[in-house]
């Protein structure tokens, strides 16, 4: 049984998708594991620190890739030459990225994107979205406090008495609430809203304030304990309420997503127009298309004064952590696949089937099928 780690392909990403300690684990058990020159430098790991912990550090990226199974953070290049019927497995936002989907399909690969992974009890120790979402949530908050020109916390000194920062987040998911226990952290006072009123309790129990409206209902609990689009009424009154928080706030930090959808806009231009010169809000839903209506994916631009911070991968921006939690994650999902040293698959498991995307040279996800032919119709 050969696993084999390439080096990643598009540009800044500095994760890998093991680390020097997860492929040791795997090599304890009779595993060969088999890394790309330079894989890990970019997270800070050595060819060094990988040999040493059994691998075989490999310089041909076609010897490398002629393995049973092959880890990867992002999608290959279109010109890897995977082995057919080899398996694939990364996070590849199959719903969106439908050139990598076919491209997969084609190559007769078997393919498991861990952004499809069920959110189900078993499969949390594997939940990557979840690992990345934290190293994001934490992430957005340093970002906004270097752009901030103000503290976070209150201080009291000699030369006078400064308040703390004001800071709202939009979405208390698993991004939003590391968000808040950040900002908490260094001192801001933090009020919160998400359409799932379940997180209320969570947001407290953080320190933070929990943004209500007296009679209106502004729920919108869909499957899976995500959240589902609002209807049109209820996002005009959310966009009422907050209106006046994101007026008042140092910071805001936008998390809100509905799976397989645009990121719905929770602050509109008139909004940002009305916010205090020097505020930052910091927009993770970037690759969605944004929270924000002024946000601009991958830029940091300043409108009406307001500094809004649109990056997306934070992920990549702290490749040591990422990495590490990456690679217990994806070697979790390995030993699902893995059995008395051969590949075993079995569809029946609703991890397996819930992820894999392409198998056989076809495309076996339903609602990725169906996302590809709506994007090529
Ligand atoms: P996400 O990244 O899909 O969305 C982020 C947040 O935005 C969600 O909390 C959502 O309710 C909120 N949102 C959507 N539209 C909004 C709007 N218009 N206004 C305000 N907020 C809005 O969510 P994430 O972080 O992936 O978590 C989704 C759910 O999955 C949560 O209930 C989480 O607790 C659960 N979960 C379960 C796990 C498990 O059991 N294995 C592991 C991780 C998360």
């Amino acid at each position: 049984m050969i696993v084999a780690v390439p080096k990643e392909s598009s540009a800044g990403e500095r994760r890998v998708a093991l680390t020097p300690d997860a492929a040791k684990r795997l090599a304890a058990k009779g595993i060969t594991v088999r890394i790309e020159r330079g894989a890990g430098e970019a997270a800070s790991h050595a060819d060094e620190q990988y040999r040493e912990a059994g691998c075989e550090v490999v310089e041909d990226r076609a010897q490398l890739l002629a393995a049973d199974i092959v880890l990867t953070v992002g999608a290959p290049a279109e010109d890897d030459p995977l082995k057919e019927g080899s398996v694939l497995v990364g996070l590849f936002q199959p719903l969106t990225d439908h050139a990598t989907v076919r491209s997969l399909a084609r190559r007769n690969v078997t393919s498991f994107s861990l952004d499809l992974l069920p959110r189900i009890t078993r499969a949390q120790s594997m939940d990557v979205l979840s690992s990345m979402s934290t190293v994001a949530g934490y992430k957005a908050v340093l970002l906004a406090a270097t752009s901030l020109g103000k503290f976070f916390p209150m201080l009291v000194t000699a030369a006078g008495t400064i308040a703390p920062a004001k800071t709202l987040v939009l979405g208390a998911g698993v991004a939003g609430l590391q968000a808040i226990a950040t900002a908490r952290r260094l001192g801001a006072v933090v009020e919160a809203f998400d359409v799932r009123p379940a997180v209320k309790e969570q947001v407290e129990s953080l320190g933070a304030k929990f943004l209500e409206t007296a009679s209106e209902d502004l729920s919108a609990e869909g499957e899976g304990g995500y959240a589902k689009a609002m209807s049109e009424e209820q996002h005009k009154r959310e966009l009422e309420l907050l209106h006046k928080h994101v007026r008042d706030a140092d910071i805001v930090i936008t998390t809100a997503l509905i799976p397989g959808k645009p990121a719905p806009v929770l602050i509109t231009a008139e909004m940002v127009r009305d916010m205090r010169p020097g505020s930052v809000i910091v927009d993770l839903a970037a690759e969605m298309g944004g929270n924000c209506a002024l946000t601009e994916k991958d830029r940091e631009v300043v409108k009406h004064g307001v500094v809004i911070i649109g990056k997306t991968n934070l992920a990549a921006t702290m490749p040591v952590h990422a990495s590490q939690m990456y690679a217990r994650n994806v070697s979790t999902f390995l030993a699902l696949l893995i059995d008395d040293g051969t590949v075993k698959l079995d569809f029946e498991d609703e991890i397996i089937q819930g992820s894999c995307i392409t198998h056989e040279g076809k495309i076996v996800h339903d609602r990725v099928r169906q996302a590809v032919k709506a994007g090529s119709a």
